[in-house]
């Protein structure tokens, strides 16, 4: 895997994503090389707990700009790009999630499929998809406002601000806030006591927690689908991805 790094310890296994330059944004090979090793483990008898976690640095710094900013709207609502983000949904086993830095965008989006939140002290977390002229496209404005709710979540995605781990706890998006040198053996030994407990139980808890969270979430998260793609097609999005990858400030016209 070139762009992960995939430690199996039965009865947990831990998934790193590695693009250290790209602060772990969300390639599609990177996305492709995750989708196929969680689906991996997730049928892997021994294994009964899975951790996700980025680099001290950065969890994930979200979709990739560079590759976004070429993606057409037609591409964005139909492309496999949607098909790996339902595949992570299908999980069953629990994920724990190991979230250090940079926890942004897609990255966030990533930490809110996962079942638990392990937070270093360090970590931020936010949809700044504003910034770029965009909105969160895989499931950020309904998973985090019912994660947080409604005051927090529009703060977060109207203004891009973003939300030190305490605050993240505050609001129920954080499971655990951890020191800052403990974020990954921390979020390990969560994903050790989570897997001696009955494999049955667990998936069935899974499910469960999940019905309650998903009424009519996937009908949001389509509908997110559909906003997202024809953001993309907006001047202002060209503007803004253009601006992040030439460095400078966007100039947003409203078109
Ligand atoms: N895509 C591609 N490359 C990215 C990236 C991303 N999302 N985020 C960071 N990088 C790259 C930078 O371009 C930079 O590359 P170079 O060294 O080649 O210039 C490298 O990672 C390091 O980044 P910075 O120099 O910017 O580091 P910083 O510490 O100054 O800032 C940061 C860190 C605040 C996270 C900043 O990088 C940033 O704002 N990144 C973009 C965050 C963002 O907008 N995420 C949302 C993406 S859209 C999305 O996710 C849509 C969706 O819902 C699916």
């Amino acid at each position: 895997m070139s762009n992960l790094l995939v430690e199996r310890e039965p009865p947990i296994a831990t998934v790193l994503l590695n693009r250290p330059k790209q602060l772990n944004a969300l390639s599609d090979e990177l996305m492709d090389e995750l989708v196929a090793t969680l689906l991996e483990l997730d049928g892997d008898d021994e294994i009964r707990c899975i951790v996700l976690g980025g680099s001290e640095r950065a969890f994930a710094a979200g979709a990739d700009i560079e590759t976004l900013s070429k993606t057409s709207p037609f591409e964005a609502a139909t492309s496999d790009r949607l098909a790996r983000w339902d595949a992570i949904r299908t999980i069953g086993k629990p994920i724990v999630a190991a979230v250090s830095g940079f926890c942004l965008g897609g990255g966030n989006e990533l930490a809110m499929l996962c079942d638990v939140i392990v937070a270093s002290e360090t970590a931020q977390f936010g949809q700044p998809e504003i910034n770029l002229g965009l909105i969160p496209g895989a499931g950020g404005t309904q998973r985090l406002t019912r994660a947080v709710g409604k005051a927090v979540a529009m703060d977060v995605i109207l203004s891009g601000r973003f939300l030190s781990a305490a605050e993240g706890k505050d609001a129920g998006l954080v499971s655990r806030v951890v020191a800052a040198e403990a974020w990954l053996d921390e979020a390990k030994r969560v994903a050790q006591a989570i897997a001696e407990k009955s494999p049955v139980a667990l998936r069935l808890a899974k499910l469960a927690v999940n019905r309650a969270y998903e009424g009519s979430l996937q009908l949001g998260v389509e509908y997110e689908r559909q906003a997202f793609a024809i953001v993309l097609d907006s001047e202002d999005a060209q503007e803004g991805m253009a601006a992040f990858i030439e460095k400078r400030k966007p100039d947003f016209k409203g078109r």
